[in-house]
């Protein structure tokens, strides 16, 4: 089956020194959802960019739908749509409105335009305010406007650049079950980028961690997690000295302090191995106060192979970012 996108040594160097993408491969499958994770400055934008031909590679290749993105980019063009990272929509036509210039922009008729439209209304619920200003919209409303926006031609092929930056909790997870409507129904690939560790987890088939413009792993979500070896445990004890105790239980695979009577081991497997934590707790008059077990999340895979913590990244600079973002493009 031919690839939906694949990219040999995609590269791109800002100001002859910048590598914002260092030889990226990646191939993604038609029909699935791809994430590329990682944090400010990764280089998931210029990704999307040179994959989308709105900047040329310094150098490498990629095909995408088949063409490739240098020398056939006009057909790169046809098949794709895109959502970029900035909100593009203008804020004083209506939701409507701008749904049908982009139709007029791709040259569609007006009457398949029109049952295009309202069929995209419709999977994101925004039928009832297709006919009030954009201005007036809320944050998730704006978002999934931004979306059908890259679909009124019908592409096989969807980029997303952070759909859901700058929502809060909740508008974020209802942005995600568009997303997944969206390529139940129409049947599009789809290729997003995230900071966002949860997102990708909620919504990808398969993500690639990539940061300083390289991939540093590729996999499902379940893969690149159990790729990190065993169960956190971690312990705290009414008296001192019980720690020592504990310790001393033979299958833990790793064992590090965690303040004051407490402790952090890895086990193979909690499931397994817990009846005979809490005999051994028992039989040794263990007074434990406190107790939790946690099964691998995505956030330690990223912490594995970054080095560091990706919310580290969300702090308020990455906020006042969006917020700029955002200012900018209103203007
Ligand atoms: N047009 C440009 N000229 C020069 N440098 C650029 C340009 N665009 C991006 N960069 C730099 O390239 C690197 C990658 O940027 P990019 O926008 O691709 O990252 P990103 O992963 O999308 O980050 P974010 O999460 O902030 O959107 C950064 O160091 C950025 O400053
Ligand atoms: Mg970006």
């Amino acid at each position: 089956m031919m690839k939906a996108i694949e990219t040999k040594d995609l590269t791109k160097i800002y100001g002859g020194h910048l590598k914002a993408v260092d030889a990226l491969n990646i191939d993604v499958e038609e029909g699935e959802i791809y994430g590329l994770l990682g944090p400010n400055g990764a280089g998931k934008t210029t990704t999307i960019k040179m994959l989308t031909t709105s900047t040329p590679p310094t150098s490498g290749t990629a095909k995408v739908a088949g063409y490739d993105i240098i020398r056939e980019s006009l057909k790169v063009r046809r098949e794709i749509g895109v959502v970029p990272q900035d909100l593009t929509a203008d804020e004083d036509l209506k939701g409507y409105e701008n749904l049908m210039m982009v139709s007029q922009f791709y040259d569609i008729p007006t009457a398949k335009a029109r049952e295009t439209i309202e069929r995209l209304l419709g999977l994101v619920d925004l039928k009832e305010a297709a006919d009030r200003y954009v201005r007036g919209y809320s944050g998730g409303m704006r978002k999934r406007l931004e979306l059908i926006i890259g679909l009124v031609h019908d592409p096989k092929i969807l980029f997303l650049d952070e759909p859901t930056l700058g929502l809060d909790v909740t508008t974020r997870s209802q942005m995600w079950d568009y997303v997944r409507q969206i390529q139940e129904k129409l049947n599009v690939t789809i290729i997003l980028t995230s900071h966002y560790l949860e997102e990708v987890d909620a919504l990808a088939d398969r993500i690639s961690i990539i940061d300083h413009g390289k991939v540093l792993v590729t996999g499902t979500s379940n893969e690149l997690k159990a790729k990190l070896k065993g169960d956190i445990i971690q312990m705290t004890f009414r008296t001192q000295g019980d720690e020592d105790t504990i310790k001393k239980y033979p299958n833990f695979i790793e064992i590090k302090d965690n303040g004051p009577n407490s402790v952090r081991m890895k086990v193979q497997n909690s499931d397994e191995e817990l009846p005979d934590i809490i005999k051994y707790i028992s039989e040794n008059k263990l007074a434990v106060t406190k107790m939790t077990v946690q099964k691998p999340s995505l956030d330690e895979v990223f912490l594995e192979y970054t080095g560091k913590d990706i919310r580290v990244e969300e702090s308020p600079g990455d906020f006042r970012k969006t917020m700029f973002n955002m200012r900018r493009v209103r203007k």
